[in-house]
């Protein structure tokens, strides 16, 4: 795999917060994080980084371009910037946070530009997030399919997306689930409280376990140190083919992140 498997996210995390949050992965044995310009907590991730003691080599840092920033003359300087924030001189890996059709930019005018920004050392990998197979092919056309690392997709039991995962599968593009306990909601289910209880493990890491089963890179976040911890486990925990497929038939759906004229028609 091009992305490590188990990562912490920020999203909707800054100051503080963020901090506590990014040094606690660090200091459980978390080393890759997942930040984005537009969740303005670069800065924040960048100092928990820094005051954690690891080693840069050790860590995989991923951020995102933000839509204002797709043009030829802004990708690179804004993902500079970042740099500065996260007090780097390279990240690991760097997305398109949105394939934001309509906001007067050109695909192939921004994958050319993320593309740039590898050539100049400023990222080792690049990717995409929120694509759909359509746009993905594009995005193939326009840079090459080695050169895309990951589809950065929500996918949780409750939207399991399997068209989209096929074709990235067929592509050998890594998925990134993110979103895996989709905000929460699949905590309560009951299905995934009954393989839980058999594995003697939390709900959660009966989500997370089932999509590093299929392959998956995920990035769950949180608050707690102890929900940190705990979902970190998840790596431990093996399911079986009946759980597997108990977990496949939650299908529903059930998207909790579409923004208007950012998110592409989904598959
Ligand atoms: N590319 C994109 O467009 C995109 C969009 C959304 C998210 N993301 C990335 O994906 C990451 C994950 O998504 P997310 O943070 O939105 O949602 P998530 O990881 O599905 O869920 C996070 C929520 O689950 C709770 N939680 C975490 N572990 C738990 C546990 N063991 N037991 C009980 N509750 C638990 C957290 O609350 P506590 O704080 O109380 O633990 C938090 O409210 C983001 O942080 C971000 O980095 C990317």
């Amino acid at each position: 795999m091009s992305v490590p498997s188990f990562g912490v996210g920020t999203f909707r995390l800054t100051g503080q917060t963020v901090i506590d949050s990014v040094r606690s992965a660090l200091e459980l044995g978390y080393r890759a994080v997942d930040t984005a310009q537009i969740y303005g907590n670069e800065a924040d991730v960048g100092q928990a980084i820094a005051e954690s003691g690891v080693e840069r080599a050790e860590l995989f840092v991923t951020t995102k371009i933000w839509t204002d920033n797709y043009a030829r003359n802004t990708l690179v300087p804004s993902l500079r910037e970042s740099l500065t924030k996260l007090r780097t001189d390279y990240v690991d890996l760097t997305l398109i946070h949105w394939p934001a059709p309509g906001n007067g930019v050109e695909l192939v005018e921004y994958m050319t530009a993320l593309a740039e920004a590898k050539a100049l050392g400023l990222t080792r990998q690049i990717g995409i997030s929120n694509f759909n197979i359509e746009l993905t092919r594009q995005a193939i056309a326009a840079v090459g399919k080695d050169e895309i690392a990951t589809n950065q997709i929500e996918l949780s039991p409750y939207l399991q997306s399997h068209t989209l995962t096929a074709f990235l599968k067929e592509q050998r593009i890594t998925v990134t689930s993110y979103m895996t306990l989709a905000y929460g909601k699949i905590l309560k289910d009951p299905v995934l409280a009954q393989i839980a209880d058999k594995h003697q493990a939390t709900v959660a890491q009966v989500a997370l376990a089932w999509a590093l089963q299929l392959g998956y890179a995920v990035i769950p976040s949180s608050t707690r140190r102890e929900n940190l911890a705990s979902n970190l486990l998840a790596r431990d925990l093996r399911l079986d083919a009946d759980d597997m497929t108990r977990i496949a038939l939650l299908e529903r759906n059930g998207r909790e992140v579409s923004p208007e004229g950012l998110a592409p028609v989904w598959d």
